[in-house]
């Protein structure tokens, strides 16, 4: 049923004291100054000033714009396969990460796309190896990445691959059945997000399954060299 007028307004009016008591405010902060804006090949850093409607100082706010990424959980043979661990100078150390990456949707390229891509950069295998590729969270807008600094939208997509595909001797296998195991050893709070939505859509993925091979040993992190 269409409300009146005051109906209407009164309608806003609760809502916007919802909106307060539950502490968000459903004002548009208003730009008052920008201080910097730096744009380099892989960023875009932001520096500007807002005033927030509250009557307060005006806010500096600095963020930095990304291209959007995609991470891809990979499953082969009753494992998920991670890209051999890579070295990341922010924290100074080498960590395992899923397979992911930068979206390249300047060029109009699909979640899909940009996933296989992913895939075979870092563990070499192609669209044809795959059984099945899905993204998880489909839909124009991914996940908001937007704290700590950073402003971009994150997919996840899950790519079952087919038996018998040769993988790197360097990538890192866990066991479907062992993913606190895995949990554990991700430190990569995207790649721990990732993973649990999984989890929370997909809890069959992660049951054990007899059938599939390479289940035998009881080292749930095998690296093959
Ligand atoms: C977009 O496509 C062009 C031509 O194929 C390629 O040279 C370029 O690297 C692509 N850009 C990205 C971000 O993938
Ligand atoms: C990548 O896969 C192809 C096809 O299976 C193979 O011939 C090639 O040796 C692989 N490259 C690396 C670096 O493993």
């Amino acid at each position: 049923m269409p409300l009146a007028g005051n109906e209407f307004h009164m309608s806003l009016h609760l809502l916007s004291l919802v909106l307060q008591v539950a502490g968000i405010t459903a004002v548009a902060w208003r730009k008052t100054d920008e201080i910097l804006s730096l744009r380099t090949k892989w960023m875009h850093l932001i520096g500007e000033r807002y005033d927030t409607g509250q009557g307060k100082e005006a806010v500096e706010y600095w963020r930095v714009i990304k291209p959007d990424s995609v991470i891809v959980i990979v499953l082969h043979e009753g494992h998920i396969i991670l890209p051999a661990p890579s070295y990341r100078p922010g924290i100074g150390k080498p960590t395992v990460d899923f397979v992911g990456g930068r979206r390249r949707s300047c060029n109009g390229t699909s979640v899909r796309d940009d996933a296989l891509a992913l895939i075979k950069k870092e563990l070499n295998v192609t669209a044809a190896d795959a059984r099945t590729l899905r993204v998880v969270n489909e839909g124009p807008r991914g996940y908001a990445i937007d704290s700590s600094f950073s402003s971009h939208r994150l997919w996840v997509a899950v790519c079952r691959l087919k038996e018998g595909v040769v993988l790197p001797s360097d990538c890192v296998r866990y066991r479907v059945s062992e993913v606190d195991v895995l949990l554990r050893d991700l430190e990569c709070l995207q790649c721990r997000a990732a993973l649990m939505e999984l989890m929370l859509r997909e809890p069959g993925l992660f049951k054990e399954r007899r059938g599939w091979g390479g289940w035998m040993g009881r080292t749930a992190m095998t690296r093959h060299s």
